[in-house]
């Protein structure tokens, strides 16, 4: 008899969501239970936080777990949402080798229960599958550009051997995959101390120390706000079986290093000088999502302007300094941190 239905006492879609304790898996979470799904959260808080969730731990149907991917775990669900990764490369290069094991002993773990359980399986994968592109702006077609031994390998090599893990277990066990290849995502809950240009720059003009740009700031990004990323993972989930991906998801507009700053500055109504470093190694001179495929077969495409998306930033990380809530920091815990400008 099968066990599966035999415990099952709700209707409702059992979720996984690793790494659910992180910035875009936080919202994720949200999303979810507004959804009326019930959610399992598993994270092993190595760059997410209890406070990302806070919210959400007294919900009848929100459940968390501490756990780390790269072990197996024996849970029955319906849909998996595999976001579990340091994103950021202060964080992913903190510590290369367990990076690696996440991605990749982490995907065969998470394939290995979606195939027991017959689970839906989506993969966070990156724009960081393309290295330093000569290709712009990416479509899905493009196999990339990536140093194997660079500083970065041990996320964009972890992430393109997931992908690969994805399409085998489609191809060979018939797994129902979809992979999404995010772009730069910004928004509340970014990690303050991460070094991404977004939280970086809020950071330091709210606290009135210099904006830090590396290179002459020429250098090109797009900016997806979170809430519109997590809009997309959810409808990729939801899409037909037949639709694996991978599939391009980010805001196409792009804005100079030195515009943000700007940006920054004037909404802060911050002062702080702008001062230049030089670029870090392997670092991506432009960076753009093709969407053409989201916009087509997901229906999708970002609605939230930077400037709007910066307001709720900024007082997420204004409340983050200046609040008096369990997650407020001081201004003390704020190492400038080597600033990478992709993630
Ligand atoms: N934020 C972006 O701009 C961006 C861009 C491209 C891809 N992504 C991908 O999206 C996912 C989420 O990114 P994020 O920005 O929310 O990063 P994040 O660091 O805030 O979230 C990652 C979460 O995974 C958890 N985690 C890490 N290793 C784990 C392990 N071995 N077992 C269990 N949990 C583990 C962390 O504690 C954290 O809560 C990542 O897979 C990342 O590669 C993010």
């Amino acid at each position: 008899m099968n066990k599966n239905v035999i415990s099952r006492n709700s209707s409702r879609k059992r979720v996984l969501v690793t790494g659910g304790a992180g910035f875009i898996g936080s919202h994720l979470c949200e999303k979810l239970i507004a959804g009326g799904y019930d959610v399992l959260c598993v994270d092993n808080f190595y760059t997410g936080t209890k406070d990302n969730i806070h919210q959400l731990l007294a919900h009848p149907h929100f459940e968390l777990m501490r756990h780390d991917i790269t072990f197996p775990l024996y849970v029955e669900v319906d849909e998996i949402y595999n976001l579990a990764c340091p994103a950021s490369p202060v964080h992913y290069q903190f510590d290369p080798v367990q990076t690696t094991k996440t991605s990749v002993h982490g995907a065969i773990n998470v394939l290995g229960l979606a195939k027991r359980t017959k689970a839906k399986i989506l993969q966070a994968s990156t724009s960081e599958v393309y290295g330093d592109p000569d290709v712009h702006p990416q479509p899905e077609a493009y196999t990339g550009k990536v140093n194997p031994i660079g500083l970065r390998a041990c996320y964009d090599e972890g992430k393109r051997c997931a992908e690969t893990l994805f399409f085998d277990y489609h191809r060979q066990h018939g797994l129902k995959i979809k992979v999404a290849r995010i772009f730069n995502t910004y928004g509340p809950r970014m990690h303050p101390n991460d070094g991404r240009v977004v939280s970086n720059f809020i950071v330091q003009a709210l606290l009135g120390r210099p904006l830090t740009i590396y290179g002459d700031g020429s250098q090109t990004r797009s900016f997806c706000f979170v809430d519109d990323l997590v809009d997309a993972l959810v409808r990729l989930m939801n899409s037909p079986d037949e639709l694996t991906g991978p599939v391009n998801l980010g805001n196409p507009g792009e804005f100079t290093i030195l515009d943000l700053a700007e940006m920054v500055r004037e909404m802060t109504g911050s002062t702080s000088p702008i001062v230049r470093h030089p670029l870090p190694a392997d670092d991506p001179k432009q960076r753009c999502p093709d969407i053409a495929l989201a916009k087509r077969v997901l229906n999708w495409a970002p609605t939230v302007p930077l400037e709007r998306g910066l307001e709720r930033t900024i007082a997420h990380f204004d409340e983050l300094l200046n609040g008096k809530g369990s997650a407020a920091i001081r201004a003390s815990e704020f190492e400038d941190a080597p600033q990478a400008l992709a993630s």
